[in-house]
């Protein structure tokens, strides 16, 4: 396929968020590539690389991607993996990064996955799958398990941890009897509550072997100290002091590797980037759920400490076994603090169309757009308008930049978490 060509690669993104602007800004500096696009993009995708083609306009996109003559097509966010992006483009001989369809249900089906840590023996809570409500009234009584779970995609709201019982049993009603999420909550998992602080690992899979980017702490909701709705990420720091080598080593062993085997054993091995969220509990660490993508607010966090060329690793999933042929990843000798700036109300409702001032970077300090557009001056256009990732020698001087940057860029009705990484 092209995509072995030495140098020359078109690269096309598909992704909106602050996690699309990261990886593009990250191909665009590979000298594998000479020509990288994103879309649908925002306003921090210059103008000649970005495309306006939805990422769940599958058609689209692969239309778009046999327009421009791209040799490979990096996808950011589960909705089109889930139907089948990857598919779709090998089958009009476009590579693609990420797992197809049959891979891309460790997220796509939270009862798939539950079953194959069973099957594998990987370490996960205890949990019982539930078809209708009667069985889960019964079930939660009978359990006390007060994590209620969706199956399918819901967009990150299909997780409800609830404080009681009677909490647990609502939950399962919207799901299953008000139908809040549709078909995707027509089945369910109730699971028994895990405690612990929780750790985001992200790996590069080629079906068989797995190379894993430094670990990240995500902060889920809206207000400091952890108060307030869930979001899609508020901030993030990364590496994690609490997990270290060997740590992480154990995370491999114990949940990435017994996953890559089993699905390579089922004939649907995994390519593209694993992401396991981890509760590192005191019986050790425990996988709470797969993605098959990039996280947000991760990747924007982690990718300025990589010194390698991503896409050597991006290209090095496509084939079986084709990342054992690189070097580790080289880290910089750095830590990074993301703070993300939203717009009031998020994650609710909130106004957009503000004009947004003082974005200046500097070596140690980058912004990376999600909810902003050029028209042409650049305005907000979304509930997460900007991720601040400040670099640094140590947490102390990385908060700092991160800070300095969230608080200097302007716009209506800004808000952000100034807790991010406060304890690491
Ligand atoms: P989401 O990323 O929307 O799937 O949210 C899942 C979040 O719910 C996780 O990040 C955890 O904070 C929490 N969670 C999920 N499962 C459990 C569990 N079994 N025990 C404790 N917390 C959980
Ligand atoms: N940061 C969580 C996610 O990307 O799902």
């Amino acid at each position: 396929m092209s995509v072995m060509k030495d140098t020359d690669l078109r690269v096309l993104t598909v992704d909106g968020g602050a996690r699309g602007h990261g990886l593009h800004c990250s191909i665009r500096k590979s000298p594998r590539v000479s020509r990288a696009f994103c879309t649908p993009g925002n306003g921090g995708i210059p103008d000649p690389d970005r495309r306006s083609v939805k990422d769940t306009d599958i058609d689209g996109i692969v239309r778009l991607a046999q327009d421009l003559q791209i040799d490979l097509v990096v996808v950011g966010p589960e909705a089109p993996l889930v139907a089948g992006i990857v598919n779709r483009l090998r089958a009009v001989g476009i590579a693609a990064f990420g797992p197809t369809a049959d891979a891309a249900v460790l997220e796509g089906s939270k009862i798939f996955t539950k079953a194959f840590c069973r099957r594998h023996k990987i370490p996960t809570a205890a949990f019982r799958i539930i078809r209708n409500f009667e069985q889960a009234e019964t079930a939660i009584k009978e359990s006390g398990f007060l994590v209620v779970k969706a199956d399918g995609l819901c967009a990150g709201k299909g997780v409800t941890v609830a404080k009681t019982e009677a909490g647990a049993i609502e939950a399962a009603r919207a799901l299953l009897v008000d139908n809040i999420h549709g078909p995707a909550g027509s089945s369910i998992l109730i699971e028994e509550c895990l405690t612990g602080r929780e750790c985001s690992i992200m790996a590069f899979c080629d079906g068989h072997n797995a190379v894993l980017l430094p670990p990240a702490r995500d902060f889920k909701r809206a207000e400091e100290g952890d108060r307030g709705p869930n979001t899609g990420g508020m901030g993030c720091y990364a590496p994690l002091p609490d997990v270290d080598d060997a740590l992480l080593a154990r995370i491999k062993d114990e949940i990435i590797m017994p996953t890559l085997r089993g699905m390579a054993e089922a004939g649907t091995p995994y390519h593209g980037l694993l992401y396991a969220g981890i509760m590192l509990t005191k019986q050790g660490p425990m996988l709470i759920e797969y993605n098959a993508r990039f996280g947000d607010p991760e990747t924007q966090t982690v990718l300025p400490l990589i010194e390698s060329d991503i896409v050597e690793y991006m290209l090095g999933t496509l084939e079986l076994s084709g990342l054992t042929k690189l070097p580790p990843l080289k880290l910089k000798p750095l830590v990074a603090v993301c703070t993300v700036l939203a717009s009031n109300g998020y994650p609710g409702k909130y106004e957009t169309g503000f004009p947004i001032t003082g974005i200046e970077e500097t070596s140690s300090m980058k912004f990376f757009h999600a909810g902003t557009v050029r028209s042409p001056a650049l305005v907000t256009s979304g509930g997460r308008v900007l991720s601040c990732v400040g670099l640094g020698e140590n947490f102390s001087i990385a908060r700092e930049r991160s800070q300095r940057g969230a608080d200097f860029a302007t716009f209506s009705n800004k808000f952000y978490r100034s807790d991010i990484a406060a304890n690491a």
